[in-house]
């Protein structure tokens, strides 16, 4: 794509994602320190941006010191602070290592930090499984398997398991698929770095939601992908704007968590789903419809999975079990149209030859019994309550949100006099966690929004907790 016909707000995102995309090739050590940059006609030729767009991220890295020029000859790597202190003798070959800074998981970095009170995990509290139950159930499995310790799984995941989940996907969404049809990944996250593999090249331009969920849009930066924001707001898509971009930018893909979103809580309508799947076809565009928390709804359940509305094999569908049934399990399905499925398997088992058969066998005895699921009935109403315990506590602050009706998260604006930055160290200070929304947001804007997860901690711990950040928030006067 050319940046000469785009708004100057597209200009301004194109140079900084090719900014990204240069920290990124230097963070994984392919561009090391000292080593000459392409010039800027190869880099722009390569990724298939203008000139101009390639100098502008070449003098932005020249500014933030991670590249230096040559009096006629161009630029070249600047070595790291660290690197600089490393002797020679610790690089191999005269490559060095890439830095820690390349394998970024901002969410996972903030959720990993020890507080009382918990509200950056969207996560069922672990008390609230039928943890004894599973217990007893450890040893029915290895009855019934004996020899389960020591036999793999093939690649595509236990064949028992895969033709449970079609008889699941039969009984609630009465759509018809075969075991071939799918792919047992270890948990969601696996699936988004399996696809992002297959499909995406550095500066492809791929579509996602503004916000989202943050740990996909770190592993799509990974692979370099180029980001086009769509925005999701309580009543969906903007769908006109939608085919606007996939005409404009031919997206591979469009990244999306259109049930009960991660992290605003909304959810795509019904009306819309079919539409999107015509846009799909039409554009020539998959829809990874990422759907981990289907049945965590409050009240009503929600609308059919997109993949119900799909004949043609353009949406690959992602069913994480993680948040609410076993996330020490890690099973998701993966399921889409056979050439997807293929070349997926095939990235499964160069990643790690498939998922622990220990592991997709326990879910499947577990998830299928009638206990499991009386017990998810349990959980939605518990749900419920702490999601009101925190609307609640929150009522006289003025903040602003949309009442989610499933998941486990409240997505708040706060007023704009309130610097989240500080305000999330505060709080870590003082043992309250929560997701500031800029790393939610594919722009890393979106300053003034926070995540607040209502369902890992318990309901005292949610009042306390609720009003020990109410009260840091007080602190910052307009
Ligand atoms: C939308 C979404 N997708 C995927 C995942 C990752 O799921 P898993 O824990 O199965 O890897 C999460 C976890 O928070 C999520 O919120």
């Amino acid at each position: 794509m050319k940046a000469s016909g785009s708004s100057g707000k597209e200009a301004n995102l194109l140079f900084k994602q090719a900014y990204e995309y240069m920290v990124t090739r230097m963070d994984r050590g392919e561009w090391n320190a000292h080593d000459k940059l392409p010039s800027i006609r190869r880099l722009a030729q390569e990724l298939q941006v203008h000139r101009l767009t390639v100098f502008r991220a070449y003098q932005l890295l020249k500014q933030n010191e991670k590249a230096y020029v040559k009096e006629k000859s161009g630029y070249y790597v600047s070595p790291s602070k660290t690197e600089e202190q490393v002797p020679t003798g610790h690089t191999e070959n005269n490559r060095s290592f890439p830095t820690s800074s390349a394998l970024k998981n901002s969410l996972s970095e903030i959720q990993h930090i020890p507080v009382t009170y918990q509200f950056s995990q969207a996560l069922i509290d672990p008390n609230l499984l039928p943890n004894l139950f599973l217990s007893e159930h450890v040893k029915k499995v290895f009855d019934i398997y004996p020899k389960l310790m020591g036999t793999y799984s093939s690649a595509q995941g236990d064949v028992e398991l895969r033709e449970y989940l079609c008889r699941y996907m039969v009984r609630h969404h009465n759509l018809q698929l075969a075991a071939s049809d799918l792919l047992i990944t270890t948990g969601g996250q696996q699936a988004i770095d399996l696809i992002s593999r297959i499909y995406i090249r550095p500066m492809d331009p791929i579509l996602v939601e503004r916000p989202t969920y943050s740990a996909a849009l770190d592993i799509f930066r990974q692979q370099g992908a180029r980001f086009i924001p769509v925005e999701i707001t309580p009543d969906g898509y903007d769908l006109a704007n939608l085919e606007r971009l996939m005409e404009k930018h031919k997206p591979r893909l469009f990244y999306m968590n259109p049930t009960f979103h991660n992290p605003t809580g909304y959810t795509v309508p019904a009306a819309q789903r079919k539409q999107l799947v015509e846009l799909a076809e039409r554009y020539r565009c998959l829809l990874i419809e990422d759907d981990a928390i289907h049945e965590m709804y409050l009240d009503q359940p929600p609308p059919p999975p997109i993949l119900t509305y799909d004949t043609e094999g353009w949406v690959v569908y992602l069913r994480s079990f993680s948040k609410y049934i076993a996330p020490g399990l890690r099973i998701c399905a993966v399921m889409g149209g056979a050439h997807v499925i293929k070349s997926l398997v095939t990235a499964k088992s160069l990643a790690d030859n498939g998922t622990p058969l220990v592991n997709q066998k326990m879910f499947l005895h577990y998830f299928e019994s009638p206990r499991m699921q009386r017990h998810l009935e349990k959980l939605r109403i518990a749900l419920q309550i702490r999601k009101e315990i925190v609307e609640q506590e929150l009522a006289s602050t003025g903040w602003r949100w949309v009442s989610p009706q499933g998941g486990f998260n409240l997505w708040l604006q706060l007023p704009e006099h309130i610097p989240v930055d500080q305000l999330l160290e505060e709080c870590l200070r003082q043992s309250v966690s929560f997701i500031p929304g800029e790393i939610c947001d594919p722009l890393k804007e979106m300053r003034s929004w926070i995540r607040l997860s209502y369902s890992f901690v318990n309901e005292e711990q949610l009042r306390d907790g609720v009003r020990r950040l109410i009260d840091i928030a007080g602190g910052y006067t307009t």
